[in-house]
């Protein structure tokens, strides 16, 4: 069991295209009326900064365009002389993380209210968190005044983020997430977003790599960064960040560019002692291993990758594996002088991690080869089935003796395969997939008698029977007097529906099974009469093993599965109007029904409503027939769904 306190901090946040004409009303909202408009004075944002003051109007009551980078104290003393003198009463920020700190730590010193406007993927915006630099040496304090009372996301100012900007930011905040998935404090919340946000990152960068206009890339991008942002503020980050501060602080290394080259480094180290969370990030980028596909992602759009192309020198390695493990801080794995060297070495040669290839191109090439198929249903479940398989191939390491074992099984079910024996219908039912594609199309239909699996033994155009019928012939076993309606949704009696019945024998085979047998027996075809009924005289099934003398059998076996059916009839039932309706209806009480013991139906096709009473009886029968001891009486009305709902 886990356990875990989740605070969720309360920012408000308005997200969409064009969101920056609301700043004003966000504004006001928290009694503002004299602003102070904060900017990095960056170029590129100078149009954004002056629409921005056109929205904002006569409100403007200070304007500083000096944020710089790591929030230096010098500058937010400047910044805080300006805001007493015109008597400031809230702050808009427009920019990246400095910007965003710069505000913070305005707020922090005057408790005014802040409108964030983030223009990069950094995510600051949402954390209570502020990082200074007094005299050079940074400090970090976290309190509910520095967060931001309300963050508005405009994607169309993201448009003007150069290309390589957005990756690197973009990996920033996947850096958040991913640290947030093997946090000590990680909650079932905190763990949703985070996956939520590698999944984005991991789509809409490789889009954005080709177009970096593409607003819907921006749009998931920005909407990751503000989820990976709230991991950020809720839960402490490990040896990543620790790292990326001392490469940042030090060395001076860049600060997104720091986290592109080590986050794959630094999973990697972690990779053993998290398998969970790599497993789920695995899961959510569609490669078969995380460290290596975060790497392979950061080369396919254009990262760099390595501290020596960031201009860290290679003498400097050792000080920063020393300085990064003189503090203790909590992390997956225990963090060592040597497993640092290791790794920033690894990260400045820009080494990929270990992990299999990167076989995305080739699984590409194949889905390509498909292109031309003009029908898009077949297209994409071809598609799917090669991505599905592939990854299934990679994930598992398979070896080519594993894949010539699976195919010498798929050849061993061709053979023994002939119009009555179905092992390939053998291999779906024991797999599971038939009931799966079986709940797929028939639990749409509500109030309707459920569905089951049709299996192998059916054979179409069963003999017509009379109603009173007996379809057992001369086979022992206990008799059985069905009595059997049809209706609609409503309970209404449906004439005319055409009812196929078969059935194992007391032995539990087949008539199809037994070619000494003489003809159909055990399976017989009824129509429904104006009261939607018919009844026939059968023997009570019983539990038989479905046929195991072949592949199937043998995968069973040595798996150590059984391979029993729970006791049942099966119905197949047509009538015109209606959907039609392949279903069983188990004997309660007979053996593998019960989930409980793990010695259920070996083809998974049980649900509840099918489990009826076969109720033993003694003395007279229904029609006189005369019977010396128990019989079994079937009473059971199925419901069906007609064709226009
Ligand atoms: C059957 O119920 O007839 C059956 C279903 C799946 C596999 C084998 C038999
Ligand atoms: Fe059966």
């Amino acid at each position: 069991m886990r356990s875990f306190v989740h605070t969720a901090d309360p920012s408000r946040v308005i997200f969409g295209a064009g969101t920056l004409e609301r700043v004003r009303d966000e504004v006001e909202r928290l009694g503002g009326s004299r602003v102070m408009l904060l900017s990095g004075g960056s170029h590129a944002l100078r149009k954004d900064t002056e629409r921005l003051r056109d929205v904002l109007g006569h409100l403007v009551a200070a304007e500083f365009a000096g944020a710089a980078m790591h929030t230096p104290v010098e500058v937010t003393e400047q910044a805080l002389s300006l805001l007493r003198e015109r008597q400031v009463d809230c702050l808009v920020a427009i920019g990246g993380g400095s910007t965003t700190g710069l505000a913070k730590a305005l707020a922090v010193r005057t408790d005014l209210p802040q409108v964030i406007v983030p223009t990069t993927y950094a995510g600051s915006e949402v954390t209570p968190v502020l990082g200074e630099t007094v005299d050079g040496r940074k400090t970090t304090r976290s309190s509910p005044a520095i967060l931001p009372e309300t963050v508005v996301y405009d994607v169309e100012l993201t448009l003007g983020l150069p290309a390589a900007a957005s990756m690197t930011s973009g990996v920033n905040a996947l850096a958040h997430a991913v640290e947030a998935l093997y946090s000590p404090d990680a909650t079932p919340v905190t763990d949703a977003m985070a996956l939520e946000a590698v999944t984005a990152v991991g789509r809409a960068l490789p889009a954005l790599h080709t177009d970096p206009s593409d607003l819907a890339a921006r749009a998931e991008l920005l909407e990751a960064a503000w989820l990976a942002g709230i991991c950020l503020g809720a839960v402490g980050m490990g040896l990543h960040h620790k790292l990326c501060h001392t490469l940042g602080g030090t060395f001076g290394l860049p600060h997104a560019e720091t986290h592109t080259v080590v986050l794959p480094h630094a999973m990697a180290y972690n990779a053993p002692a998290a398998p969970q969370a790599m497993e789920r990030i695995a899961r959510a980028l569609g490669v078969p291993d995380a460290p290596a596909g975060v790497f392979d992602l950061i080369s396919r759009v254009g990262g760099p990758t390595s501290l020596a192309g960031l201009g860290m020198a290679e003498s400097d390695l050792d000080r920063a594996a020393e300085l990064a493990t003189s503090q203790p801080y909590p992390n997956p794995r225990e963090l060592t002088r040597t497993g640092l060297g290791d790794l920033l070495r690894d990260a400045w040669q820009g080494r990929r991690p270990e992990g299999a290839p990167d076989l995305r191109p080739l699984t590409d090439e194949v889905v390509a080869s498909f292109d031309r198929c003009t029908n898009p249903r077949l297209r994409q479940l071809l598609t799917d089935l090669v991505r599905t398989l592939h990854v299934y191939s990679i994930r598992n390491d398979l070896t080519p003796q594993e894949w010539q074992r699976a195919i010498d099984f798929l050849t061993e079910a061709g053979h023994i395969t002939t119009d009555t024996r179905q092992e390939f219908i053998l291999l779906s039912d024991t797999l599971g997939v038939s009931s799966v594609v079986d709940a797929l199309t028939n639990s749409r239909t509500p109030d309707t008698t459920s569905s089951a699996i049709l299996g192998p033994f059916y054979v179409a155009g069963p003999p017509a029977a009379e109603h009173g019928s007996d379809i057992a012939g001369d086979l022992p076993g206990t008799p059985l007097w069905a009595d059997i309606r049809v209706t609609d949704r409503e309970g209404e009696p449906v004439a005319g529906a055409v009812v196929d019945v078969w059935q194992s024998n007391e032995d539990g085979f087949y008539d199809v099974q037994l070619p000494d047998l003489d003809g159909p027996v055990l399976r017989a075809r009824f129509t429904t009469d104006a009261e939607g009924r018919f009844t026939f005289w059968s023997i009570l099934p019983s539990a038989y093993p479905i046929p195991d003398d072949g592949p199937v059998g043998r995968m069973l076996s040595t798996v150590g599965r059984h391979p029993y059916r729970a006791p049942h009839v099966h119905f197949l039932i047509d009538a015109p109007g209606y959907q039609p309706l392949i279903t069983q209806l188990f004997v309660r009480g007979g053996a593998y029904l019960d989930g409980a013991t793990g010695q259920r139906d070996t083809v998974f096709g049980i649900k509840d409503d099918l489990i009826t009473d076969f109720v033993p009886r003694t003395g007279p029968t229904p029609d006189g027939r005369s019977v010396d001891g128990e019989w079994r009486l079937l009473d059971f009305t199925f419901r069906i769904a007609r064709l226009d709902g």
